[in-house]
């Protein structure tokens, strides 16, 4: 199981790796490690259990946030309209829209604890990958598109594997674009 403690926090190396692609077929490790960081975002989201392990919230958490140099991450969410539950394994963003978002709150990171800003992201993603998804236990390649808040998400956790965090990218020139709740 993971904990707080496991999350390697700013300053840390490995969060400025570029990391490397997952091996296919994907390994037993790498299956259970994408279920144990789902396992921690549902934790860090249910009441009881974050209060009980002391964890802040999260919707989304990538391998180098566990001090894993590797190229997949787990989000965790409902954006109103869909559940979000899946792992996504060596991710490529194949398509991305001119149009650009922000998430009106700020974004925030479990590696970045207290701290929040605005970056802009695209506001559509045309994705693809390994994606286990929670919600039918199924692990496909396959493409997905993703908007709006689904795809700030997914933007700020591919970020992640390429050593960026969201810190590197605040701007205070976002007001003229859209702001998703
Ligand atoms: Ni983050």
């Amino acid at each position: 199981m993971l904990l707080p403690k496991d999350i390697i926090q700013d300053g840390h190396p490995t969060l400025r790796l570029i990391s490397e692609n997952v091996t296919v077929p994907l390994s037993r490790k790498d299956k259970d490690k994408g279920k144990e960081m789902l396992k921690y975002l549902e934790m860090s989201l249910d009441e009881k259990t974050s209060e009980k392990y002391q964890m802040t919230p999260g919707v989304g958490l990538a391998a180098p946030q566990i001090g894993i140099s590797k190229r997949m991450f787990a989000c965790f969410f409902f954006d109103g309209k869909e559940d979000y539950q899946f792992v996504i394994y060596n991710p490529v963003i194949k398509e991305k829209s001119k149009e650009m978002i922000y998430l009106k709150t700020g974004e925030g990171c479990l590696s970045v604890p207290g701290k929040s800003g605005h970056v802009l992201r695209h506001k559509k993603l045309v994705v693809e990958g390994y994606i286990y998804n929670n919600l039918d236990k199924s692990l496909d390649y396959k493409e997905i598109t993703l908007t709006d808040y689904a795809a700030i998400v997914f933007q700020h956790e591919y970020d992640h594997l390429d050593g960026i965090l969201f810190t590197d990218k605040i701007t205070e020139d976002y007001e003229k674009y859209e702001a998703i709740a």
